[in-house]
C-alpha cells in the first residue's frame, strides 16, 4: 500500500495569493471570524458591504458546522463554517478542528486539482493551531479506490493555516498536528482497505515498511504461524484456524533512551469478522473489514509517538487473524490453550477478538512487564448500543488509570465514556471445563462481559480496555472531520496519552 497522502501544512499570518479557497468561520454572535483585513476590504470594495452582512444576506447563521460559500470578490472563494453561537473566542478545540474539516470538505468536493487552500478562525493559541491543522488534514481525506491503479495525488496539495502569530509554538503544533493526522489517515487507509486485500500476511507486510519509515527506531517482530505454534498462542490460532489465511502476531518495539514509563499497547487485528461457524447475518457482516482496527490504532499511534519523538518505551501488539467457517475452524464449546497456559472454552465463534486479545495481553503483561497495557478493540456489538456510533467505552482495573485516558481523549478530541466492569460479570466466565469460558449466552451487559474476560489476562499491571466497535467505523456519510469508512479512531487519544506519560 503506498503512503498516505495528505496536502502540505504551513502557517502565515496572511492569505497566500496562490490560495484557492478561504475557510474562515461563522458565529450568531460574532459573524465573521478569522477573516484577515485584506479580504474583508476587497469585499467592501466589490459589495459596498461587510462580508458579515452579506453572508447574512444569503442566509449565513452560525448554525454548526454549516457551510456558505461567499459570492467571490477577488480569485480566493470564501468558505465560512458555522462555529455555533459563542463568541469565537470560546469555541473548543474540538468545535475548530470540526469546522475545519466541515470546510476542507467542502473545498474538497470542488473541482481543485492541485490546489492550495488557506484556514483560519481568527484562534492563534497553539492548541488551537493544532486543532485547525488536524481537522484541515483530516476532512481532505477520501479513500482512494483499489482499482484505479497509480496512487492519487492528493486533490489539495497545500493548507495555509491562518494565525495572527506564528511563534515557535504554533510552528511545532503544526507539525504535531501533520504527524497526527496522518496517523489517523494510516490507520482509514488500512480499515478501508477490503478484507480480499488486507490480511494478516499482508497487514503485518505493510506494517513492516510503515514502522520500519518512522522519524525513530522502531522494532519490528513477526510471528507467523509457525512462530505462533511455537510459543503456544492457542487463541489466535484457533480463530485463524478457519481461514485460508494464516495469523499472524506484530510486535513493535519503541524504546527511546531515557525512557522512565513503559507503555504496551494491543490492539484487536481481525481482518475480516464473519463470525466464523456462528456466522453473522449479511447485515452484520458487511462492514467486518474494519474489525481490525484496534490494531491499526496502536500501530499509527506507535509510529507517530516515535516520529514525535516521546520519551517514553511503547511496546505493540497487533494480534492479526481472519476469522472464517471451514472445516478446520474452531468451534462452539472448543476448549483452547491460551499463551501462557489458561485454557479457554469458546461460548460462540462470533466472540473471537477477545480469544485473540487474550493472546496479546497475556504475552504482553507477562513478558514485557509495562507499567501500563492500554487495549483497542472493535469488540462488541452491546458497546454500540450502550454508546452509539460515535462514543468509545473505556474499562479500567484502575479508577486512577481510567482518568487518564479519559484526560487524554478529551484533550485529544475524542469521545470517550467510561463503563463499568460490574462484579457479577465474572461470574458469567465460569466454565466446568475449562479455567475459563469466553462469554455468557443471552442477557444484557455484554460490554461488560468482554472487558471482564480481557482483565484476566493482564495479571496486576493497569490496563484500560477501549471498545471501539461503535466509532471505528463509519457507515455514513462524511461529517466534520471524520470521512465515511474507517474513521482512526482512538489514534488520537493514544498519542496524547503518551505524550502525558512521557517524562
Ligand atoms: N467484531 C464484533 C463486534 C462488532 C459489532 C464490531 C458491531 C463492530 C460493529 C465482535 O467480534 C462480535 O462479533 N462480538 C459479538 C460477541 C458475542 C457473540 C458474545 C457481539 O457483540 O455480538
Ligand atoms: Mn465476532
Ligand atoms: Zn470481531
Amino acid at each position: 500500500m503506498p503512503a498516505p497522502r495528505l496536502p502540505q501544512a504551513t502557517i502565515a499570518r496572511s492569505v497566500p495569493r496562490s490560495t484557492a479557497v478561504l475557510i474562515a468561520g461563522f458565529t450568531a454572535e460574532d459573524g465573521v471570524a478569522g477573516l484577515p483585513d485584506q479580504v474583508v476590504n476587497s469585499y467592501k470594495k466589490t459589495f459596498g458591504s461587510r462580508p458579515d452582512d452579506l453572508a447574512r444576506s444569503i442566509g449565513a447563521s452560525g448554525k454548526a458546522l454549516a457551510t456558505t460559500v461567499l459570492p467571490p470578490a477577488a480569485k480566493t472563494t470564501v468558505v465560512l463554517v458555522g462555529l455555533g453561537d459563542k463568541p469565537v473566542d470560546q469555541v473548543t478545540d474540538e468545535e475548530l478542528r470540526a469546522a475545519a474539516g466541515a470546510g476542507a470538505r467542502a473545498a474538497s468536493a470542488m473541482d481543485l486539482t492541485g490546489a492550495s487552500i488557506a484556514v483560519g478562525f481568527g484562534r492563534s493559541e497553539p492548541t488551537a493551531v493544532r486543532a485547525v491543522t488536524e481537522g484541515a488534514l483530516l476532512g481532505t481525506y477520501s479513500f482512494r479506490a483499489v482499482t484505479t491503479g497509480e496512487p492519487a495525488e492528493p486533490k489539495i496539495s497545500a493548507i495555509t493555516v491562518i494565525s495572527r502569530s506564528t511563534g515557535k509554538q504554533q510552528l511545532a503544533a503544526v507539525e504535531t498536528a501533520e504527524v497526527v493526522a496522518a496517523a489517523v489517515v494510516a490507520n482509514r487507509d488500512w480499515v478501508n482497505q477490503p478484507a480480499n486485500l488486507l490480511f494478516p500476511e499482508s497487514f503485518a507486510d505493510d506494517v513492516r515498511g510503515y514502522a520500519g519509515a518512522a522519524g525513530r527506531k522502531i522494532s519490528v517482530e513477526v510471528l507467523d504461524a509457525a512462530g505462533l505454534t511455537k510459543g503456544g498462542y492457542g487463541g489466535i490460532l484457533a480463530v485463524g484456524g478457519g481461514s485460508a489465511k494464516a495469523p499472524r502476531l506484530v510486535r513493535l518495539s519503541y524504546a527511546p533512551r531515557g525512557a522512565a514509563f513503559h507503555l504496551a499497547l494491543v490492539g484487536k487485528g481481525i481482518t475480516f469478522d464473519s463470525g466464523g461457524l456462528d456466522l453473522k447475518t449479511q447485515q452484520g457482516m458487511y462492514t467486518m473489514k474494519s474489525d481490525m482496527s484496534g490494531a491499526g490504532a496502536v500501530f499509527a499511534a506507535t509510529r507517530a509517538i516515535a516520529d514525535l519523538g516521546f520519551k517514553i518505551k511503547v511496546t505493540t501488539y497487533g494480534a492479526l487473524a481472519e476469522n472464517m467457517p471451514s472445516g478446520s475452524a474452531w468451534r462452539p464449546s472448543d476448549v483452547l490453550t491460551t499463551y501462557g497456559g489458561k485454557t479457554v472454552e469458546n461460548i460462540n465463534s462470533d466472540a473471537e477478538g477477545r480469544i485473540v486479545m487474550a493472546d496479546a495481553l497475556a504475552r504482553a503483561s507477562a513478558e514485557d512487564r509495562p507499567d501500563l497495557i492500554i487495549d483497542v478493540a472493535t469488540l462488541t456489538g452491546a458497546a454500540v448500543v450502550a454508546l452509539g456510533e460515535r462514543t468509545g467505552a473505556v474499562f479500567s482495573n484502575s479508577e486512577e488509570v481510567a482518568g487518564k485516558v479519559l484526560a487524554a481523549a478529551a484533550a485529544a478530541g475524542e469521545r470517550f465514556w467510561q463503563l463499568p466492569i460490574v462484579e457479577e460479570s465474572r461470574g458469567f466466565l465460569e466454565s466446568e471445563v475449562a479455567d475459563l469460558r469466553s462469554g455468557k449466552t443471552g442477557g444484557g451487559g455484554g460490554a461488560m462481559t468482554a472487558a471482564a474476560f480481557l482483565r484476566e489476562f493482564v495479571g496486576d499491571v493497569p490496563w484500560a480496555h477501549l471498545d471501539v466497535a461503535g466509532p471505528a467505523f463509519n457507515s455514513n456519510s462524511a461529517y466534520s472531520y471524520v470521512s465515511s469508512g474507517g474513521t482512526g479512531m482512538a489514534v488520537r487519544t493514544l498519542v496524547a496519552l503518551a505524550e502525558s506519560l512521557a517524562g
